[in-house]
């Protein structure tokens, strides 16, 4: 293989070795089956491809300092990957075949797992869709699962650099009472009008609010928000948002260094109030922000005055992505070894 410059790795994709594939028919899932194809034979009248009947995922394998490689959580993408399924009206992917598919995709690719201190990872995206023809709305009765692997870089450039991020008001990502707290592709159509302006327009991603109202913070392109103050971790309480794995993580490390933490509504007005601000998920780990720009409202809020992360920002940082290579003792039980 062509030398890869792991510490210069964009976000995007890189041909590996191996995916996998399982396809469910006549009402009951096959057996895993492996492919050196980037392609898939799709029909033309799937309702993945009409009606969006489709869902993924996205997590990480790690390489610790011991060359040994790390999940992290890979059941909550599993779970999340099944109520994805139920909110679309598909076929659940199995936990037990989630497992299996994602250790031996990974354990497959195994030269693709970036080296330990090289800041990148190997991301593993599974995705499940309707892949039987119907031309009616109606769910589909034959779905694929895929799982394939990418080595990656940070998702907003720099990693833990501080960005900076526009308010949109004029376009909605997720209704309540929609599909806004599953993982499905119909959610990331619906929010690139926004992304594509707020990339125009020189920012690293555009921040939705609840579609209802507009009063409050919903999330961060694909990322969930959290605010600091008085020494306490803030993020988002909504029914549009999706319910990220890292969020979760952190609200329970927070706990751990002596940060409090609250999951409730967060108004815009709030911003103002914050020392710290930031962005959180697999692909963006944490991403601090420096900057929320809301043109509607005329304001800027700044954090990260002197171009660095806050001080809290930095400690739940440092600890989660000590957890995650392994660096420090593993005491929530997050980790899994591949092999
Ligand atoms: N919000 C959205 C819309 C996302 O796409 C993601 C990425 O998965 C997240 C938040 C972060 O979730 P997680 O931490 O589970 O990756
Ligand atoms: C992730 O954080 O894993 C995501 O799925 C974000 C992705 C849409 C780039």
């Amino acid at each position: 293989m062509e030398q890869l410059d792991w510490k210069n790795l964009p976000f995007g994709y890189i041909r590996t070795d191996y995916n996998i594939r399982c396809f469910y028919r006549n009402g009951k899932w096959g057996e895993l089956e492996v492919s050196t194809s980037e392609y898939i034979d799709i029909h033309i009248a799937s309702t993945g491809l009409h009606y969006g009947q489709e869902a993924f995922e996205g997590l990480k394998a790690y390489m610790g300092k011991d060359g040994r490689i790390r999940l992290f959580r890979w059941e909550e993408n599993a779970k999340r990957l099944i109520k994805s399924a139920g909110g679309i009206k598909m076929a659940a992917f199995p936990l037990e075949k989630f497992r299996e598919a994602v250790f031996r995709v990974v354990e497959l690719n195994r030269r693709f797992v970036p080296p330990y201190g090289t800041g990148a990872t190997l991301y593993i995206r599974p995705l499940l869709y309707g892949s039987g023809a119907e031309v009616g709305v109606k769910p589909s009765s034959e779905y694929t699962f895929i799982v394939f692997v990418t080595p990656v870089g940070p998702y907003f450039k720099g990693g833990i650099k501080p960005v900076d991020m526009l308010i949109c008001r004029d376009v909605d990502r997720a209704a309540p009472k929609g599909t806004g707290i599953y993982k499905v592709g119909g959610n990331y159509a619906a929010s690139l009008r926004a992304a594509v302006a707020a990339k125009e327009a020189g920012y690293a991603s555009s921040i939705f609010l609840d579609a209802k109202e507009k009063k409050y913070i919903d999330e961060c392109g694909p990322a969930n928000f959290f605010g600091i103050k008085n020494n306490t971790y803030i993020t988002p309480k909504s029914e549009s948002i999706l319910e990220s794995i890292t969020n979760k993580s952190l609200l329970e490390v927070a706990g751990t260094l002596g940060i409090k933490a609250e999951r409730r509504q967060v108004p815009v007005e709030e911003l103002a109030e914050f020392s710290e601000a930031g962005a959180c998920g697999t692909a963006a780990v944490i991403s601090p922000i420096r900057k929320i720009v809301d043109p509607d409202k005329n304001m800027i809020y700044e954090y990260c005055r002197d171009g660095n992360p806050g001080p809290v920002t930095m400690k739940l940082y440092n600890k989660l992505v000590a957890i995650q290579y392994g660096d420090e003792p593993d005491e929530f039980g997050w980790i899994s070894f591949v092999d």
